[in-house]
């Protein structure tokens, strides 16, 4: 048995196994086992193809915790393959000497190019002119249908000024808005007003969420939230799902407490066809694509593959999120 280091990989990467790939520097270094379907393994078939792994490059959809490194002792590097690490128990990998790593900035202009897709169809009401279009709905011009919401000239509020979040607040400025921001603290250089979060979700004509997903996150964006907003501002949401209570967004869309909203995760992922958020009116939604061009997704592959190579030399990478876990002593 060759004594190379053992790599599952849970999905298939782009670039296939082409030279100079992702998968093909990984080829290099390591025994790689990929999953070379395009749905999730299930956390049976995940920890079945762990147990004899040395490292795993992960995506989002895989849950990471203590249960399944125990069940695969040998596992001393996790390179998730997203910016978003929620998926993943760090503590319980720093605990056992499990280095982490996710891929930042590399999808920091895709993400942000996303969050603007999806605010603009909102505001101009892209999706029901299409289906207007589409369905014959198309009638002579008057001056009185399908009124959207001014971009140009308006105010944007910034909830989480992290990279993705400047680098939205960057792209305003084509646009002359006014950039106001909330977040834990002042950013130096941050392309906008520092301001408490009540002040921009009565302020903003716009609102965009960054903050990451964390406990203090989770359904932050609830009635209270909503109520705050002003009823012709819209939302757009493009980190996670979970910082959203939907129920609450739908009923916000629903009474025009806020006038529309624009979202590219959701809860659950993938949501059902009949899920009642579809019935939501004023709503774009996009199937997670933040970070989905080709060029993107191949950088945060080549990351991953970087971060599963240091790991396993046990290297904390620029991009490790918990370098610490190098000091608890290997496994094995
Ligand atoms: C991330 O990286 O966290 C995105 O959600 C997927 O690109």
């Amino acid at each position: 048995m060759s004594d190379r280091p053992r790599v599952f990989v849970s999905r298939v990467l782009p670039g296939g196994a082409a030279p100079r790939s992702p998968l093909a520097l990984l080829h290099d270094a390591a025994d790689v086992d990929v999953w070379e379907a395009h749905t999730p393994p299930s956390p049976e078939a995940l920890l079945h193809r762990a147990e004899g792994a040395d490292a795993l490059l992960t995506v989002l959809t895989e849950r990471v915790d203590g249960a399944l490194l125990d069940a695969a002792p040998r596992v001393r590097v996790v390179a998730n393959m997203a910016v978003g690490y929620d998926n993943i128990d760090v503590p319980a990998c720093t605990e056992r000497g499990v280095l982490v790593t996710n891929t930042p900035g590399v999808l920091t202009d895709a993400t942000a190019d996303m969050t603007w897709a999806l605010l603009l169809a909102a505001a101009r009401r892209l999706p029901e002119g299409d289906a207007a279009l589409r369905g014959g709905a198309w009638g002579p011009w008057h001056p009185t249908w399908l009124l959207g919401h001014r971009v140009s000239g308006a105010t944007l509020g910034i909830v989480g000024p992290g990279r993705i979040g400047r680098a939205v607040a960057e792209r305003a400025r084509g646009f002359g808005m006014t950039v106001l921001y909330a977040g834990r603290r002042a950013v130096a250089d941050f392309p906008g007003t520092f301001v408490p979060l009540d002040d921009l979700l009565a302020r903003a004509d716009y609102v965009s969420m960054h903050v990451p997903l964390t406990p203090e996150t989770t359904r932050m964006c609830d009635a209270s939230f909503f109520a705050r907003m002003r009823p012709d501002a819209i939302f757009v949401n493009t980190t996670r799902g979970g910082v959203v209570d939907q129920p609450a967004l739908i009923e916000a869309l629903r009474l025009g407490r806020i006038a529309g909203a624009g979202l590219d995760v959701m809860t659950p992922e993938p949501l059902p066809v009949d899920d009642p958020l579809l019935t939501a009116p004023h709503l774009v939604v996009a199937p997670h694509l933040g970070s989905a061009t080709l060029e993107t997704r191949t950088a945060m592959a080549r990351l991953a593959v970087e971060g599963v190579i240091a790991g396993l030399a046990r290297r904390a990478p620029s991009n490790a999120v918990n370098p610490e876990a190098l000091t608890v002593g290997r496994r094995r």
